[in-house]
């Protein structure tokens, strides 16, 4: 347990050129494919945080070897039954998407993870497991972890998927590989799309429709393949907000992937009179971020909120300094997340004196707030520690963040770069 982080806001610009760490869900989802592929695959820029490292532990667990950036792959026949229970920390993404890979495993995973995680439904994952033939239980028959699969002898299935969720959806696919027959996953709003991109690169036999929203996947056998993962947006966010807010910064991140429902937030911070450009390359871009003085409130609701739900947090500190009202709506699930972000995004905006309002779908924030220090508390999740720092670099004196370990969840050198930023540079 490391003590509070202390930011001194006030101090000045943010300044450079900075690389997030690679992209936490395409992070997870090479470590799974790759092992379920025969052969080497090289992963070059996978997320340094936790929580990829608790999916680079359960796969090798079942038997996948991995020497620096190469994974060695078993294939579906050579890997095995774990003999201890899979610890999958604070990873949601994790928990969820491992539920699914073991259910296609003839053999027993047990699943679990830290407080958080045993708060967080697994039923959503569970229910269309179950409809697949797979033997799934957990707490609360299969509502919460830890979570006992029995894998094996499954059937495809046609899903309409009820909550928007790319973690159920990846998960119904993994388990899909290994089910009898065609697997369908129908959404109603598109979400992140990582599973179907990744699967297709892993030679699995897959489509898509023109729309986003329909995928068939056949049951396939994998074959290696080289991934470079992209930096992460939602990384990348903290940033772009904080290059916006803190007075004449300047702040530009690299090769960040933008793909389906991942960059939505920066139309936001666009719609909201953020200077932000970006150069984009197929699915990543450079985008750069200056201090804009001007923000406005906006509201933000209905489809694009899927494709930004990670990144509220931070935006609601853009939207704190901003002038007029932001309406956060139709964002239910933020209640669901590492911590209730509707509550500790409230909460950490009011240890810096701002004022917003919880709904039961997401949060009114009044703008036009001169943020001052405060303490925050990171309620565990390391999205609120870092807008907490975000926010706090705006308010002139001394703020501290409490429960800042959590940022080793995804970001372990947030404050290496904060650092580098400050001081003008490139890391
Ligand atoms: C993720 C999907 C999203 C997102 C999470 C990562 C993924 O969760 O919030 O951080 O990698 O599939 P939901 O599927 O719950 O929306």
């Amino acid at each position: 347990m490391t003590g509070p982080f202390a930011v001194e806001g006030g101090t000045g610009p943010l300044r450079g050129q900075l690389r997030v760490p690679g992209d936490k869900s395409i992070s997870h989802r090479a470590l799974l494919l790759a092992a379920l592929a025969e052969g080497p695959s090289q992963i070059l820029g996978l997320s340094s945080g936790e929580d990829v490292l608790a999916t680079r532990g359960a796969v090798e667990a079942m038997g996948a070897r991995i020497d620096g950036p190469v994974l060695h792959g078993v294939g579906r026949t050579g890997l095995h039954e774990p003999v201890r229970v899979i610890d999958v920390g604070n990873s949601g993404t994790g928990i969820r998407l491992l539920a699914g890979y073991c259910a296609a495993l003839p053999w027993l995973t047990v699943l679990e993870g830290d407080a958080s995680i045993a708060g967080r439904p697994m039923d959503r994952v569970v229910g269309p497991l179950r409809q697949m033939g797979a033997t799934v239980d957990g707490r609360s028959d299969g509502r919460f972890p830890p979570l006992v699969v029995r894998g094996g002898g499954l059937s495809g299935i046609d899903l309409d998927l009820a909550v928007p969720s790319a973690q159920v959806k990846g998960a119904v696919l993994l388990a899909g590989l290994g089910a009898d027959g065609p697997t369908v996953v129908r959404e109603r709003v598109r979400t992140r799309a990582h599973s179907e991109e990744m699967l297709a690169d892993f030679g699995a036999d897959i489509s898509v429709s023109a729309d986003g929203l329909t995928t068939t996947l056949r049951p396939s056998t994998l074959t290696p393949c080289n991934v470079q993962v992209p930096g992460d947006p939602s990384q990348a966010a903290f940033w772009l907000v904080a290059g916006c807010i803190v007075p004449g910064s300047e702040i530009t991140v690299i090769d960040v992937y933008v793909g389906p429902a991942r960059a939505a937030f920066l139309h936001v911070l666009s719609e909201m009179g953020a200077d932000i450009s970006q150069v984009r390359t197929g699915n990543t871009a450079t985008i750069t971020a200056r201090y804009s003085p001007d923000l406005q409130g906006v509201t933000i609701e209905g489809d694009v909120v899927p494709g930004l739900i990670d990144e509220v947090p931070v935006l609601a500190v853009a939207a704190a300094v901003a002038e007029g009202e932001t309406v956060i709506q139709d964002a239910a699930e933020l209640r669901l997340k590492e911590s209730d972000r509707v509550a500790s995004t409230v909460a950490l905006l009011a240890a810096l004196g701002a004022h917003s309002e919880p709904q039961p779908d997401g949060l009114i924030i009044h703008g036009g707030a001169a943020l001052r220090p405060g303490s925050v508390h990171s309620a565990g999740d390391h999205r609120i520690a870092m807008a907490a720092a975000v926010g706090a670099l705006v308010a002139r004196g001394t703020s501290f963040v409490t429960g800042w370990d959590a940022v080793r969840t995804s970001y372990p050198e947030f404050e290496r770069d904060l650092a580098t930023l400050q001081a003008g540079g490139t890391p």
